[in-house]
């Protein structure tokens, strides 16, 4: 059975972002799929403290709500992420959990080496300007770092503003990228 891990980074239980990331969960599960989610807002989720347990280690010695994700992940066939930009970055929510994603790479000099490389990767954004651009940075910022996890990404959507319809057919989008998270 195919295993999707999905990081929900919007405090905004009925806002965009989390829309478009349940269609793609409720793609996957619709090919049978297990789909495990982690809500990035959950006050039990605390930033990494800067004690490189993970520069000698597959893990991390932060005890809380994020622990599970590290044998989620290495167990995962695929990995979604979602966040609304604010400020023009990812939310801070958001980026606390990318900082815990750490452990994904072993340290070389000078090199990084994937731990969990060769997942399937959807990403997915929302913005209240209709100019992209706006988002572009944080965006290529998000897919770069996991591209250095060997993370593969399959597709990325961006919605901006707020149009119903254009929604509606990003929301398809998201569905059938869920259905193909399935092998
Ligand atoms: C604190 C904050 C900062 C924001 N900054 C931006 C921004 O820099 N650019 C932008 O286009 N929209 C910005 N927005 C608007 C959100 O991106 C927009 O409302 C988006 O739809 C929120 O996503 P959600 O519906 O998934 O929660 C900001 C919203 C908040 C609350």
């Amino acid at each position: 059975m195919s295993k999707v891990v999905i990081f929900k980074g919007s405090p905004r239980k009925n806002g965009y972002t989390t829309k478009l990331l349940d269609q793609v969960a409720k793609g996957a599960k619709s090919k049978g799929a297990e789909v495990i989610e982690f809500d990035l807002n959950n006050p039990g989720i605390r930033g990494c403290q800067g004690c490189f347990y993970c520069r000698t280690h597959d893990g991390c010695a932060v005890n809380d709500y994020l622990q599970p994700m590290y044998k989620a992940i290495a167990e995962a066939d695929a990995i979604v992420f979602g966040s609304p930009i604010y400020m023009y970055q990812i939310t801070g929510q958001a980026k606390i959990w990318l900082d815990r994603t750490f452990p994904m790479v072993e340290e070389l000099p000078h090199k990084f080496i994937p731990r969990h490389a060769g997942k399937k990767l959807i990403t997915i954004f929302a913005q209240g300007s209709l100019d992209p651009k706006k988002g572009a940075e944080a965006i290529k910022y998000v897919n770069n770092i996991f591209n250095v996890f060997g993370w593969n990404l399959e597709d990325c959507i961006h919605y901006c503003g707020t149009d119903e319809e254009v929604f509606n057919e990003l929301s398809l989008r998201a569905f059938k990228d869920g259905e193909n998270l399935v092998v």
